[in-house]
Parts: C-alpha cells; structure tokens; sequence
C-alpha cells in the first residue's frame, strides 16, 4: 500500500513518527512535509495529499494539523475524498467500513502519538463493508454535483 501524508507546523512531530512506523510496516510512504516548525497553511497540504489520492499515485491519505478541524474541512472539498477526523481507533475502524474513508485525519494538540499509532494501524487493516453503505458513499460524491452554495 501507498499512503500519501501531510501536516502543518503543529503536527510536523507526530507526522515524523507516523512516518517511522508506517515504514515499518512495509508500507510506502509519500510524505508531502512540512517537515519543520515554521509556520505554513494546512490547506496547501490537504490539496497535495488529496490530489495525490485523486490521482491514483497513492491509495489513501493521512493529515495532521493541530486540531485535524482545518485538515479535514479542506480535504473535503475535493471531489472524492472522504476525510474522517478520528480521535479514537474504534471512529477510524467505522469510517473505514461504513464510509470508506480515503484520508485520515488527526489533531497533533488533541491526541499523543501513541493514540495516533494506534488510530493509523486501526484504519490502515480495516476494509470498507460496502453493501447497504455502497449506496450512500455514492451519495456523498453526488451531493457535490448537487450542491448550489458558492
Ligand atoms: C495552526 O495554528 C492551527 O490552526 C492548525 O494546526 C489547525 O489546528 C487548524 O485547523
């Protein structure tokens, strides 16, 4: 598995020891930074992330910021992404199986890393169920198509 990852200067920390451990594992890593503390918009790396999910170049994506709040209303712009903010393993297993969530999101502020290891491992093994959620994922993506806000 390929996952893209990406932070901001609140999360550059955990993103770095998500990195080690998804390496790990053996998985292939596509770290899109930042990788410092100096100050930058999480927007900037919710769209590298998300288009590199988009694109196919990789399967899923995971972003941190300091609250994961920001991360995961940018995400949700695009088209196709369905980003779930988890603070726990079991939203991350539900968000997999019912909502086929295709980026994780996190908050570096809100949760220690052991917990953010423990959320990634949970989402990374869980499938999604499909059957009666299959309609409603599709649902999601249609409502973008549907939606007359500017
Ligand atoms: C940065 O200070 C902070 O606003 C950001 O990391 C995130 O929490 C936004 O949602």
């Amino acid at each position: 598995m390929k996952i893209a990852i990406g932070c901001d200067h609140a999360a550059f920390e955990m993103k770095a020891h998500l990195v080690e451990m998804l390496k790990g594992k053996d998985i292939e890593v596509l770290d899109f930074g930042t990788n410092g503390p100096d100050s930058v918009d999480y927007p900037d790396f919710a769209a590298k992330v998300s288009e590199s999910v988009l694109s196919g170049e990789s399967e899923r994506g995971i972003l941190i910021c300091g609250t994961g709040l920001g991360m995961s209303m940018a995400a949700n712009k695009f088209r196709g992404i369905r980003a779930a903010l988890c603070s726990e393993p079991v939203s991350a297993r539900l968000s997999r199986e019912h909502n086929d969530s295709n980026v994780l999101c996190m908050g570096a502020r809100m949760i220690g890393t052991v917990m953010a290891g423990e959320i990634v491992s949970t989402w990374l093994k869980t499938p999604f169920e499909g059957g009666r959620h299959q309609g409603r994922v599709e649902k999601i993506t249609a409502l973008w198509s549907e939606s007359k806000g500017s």
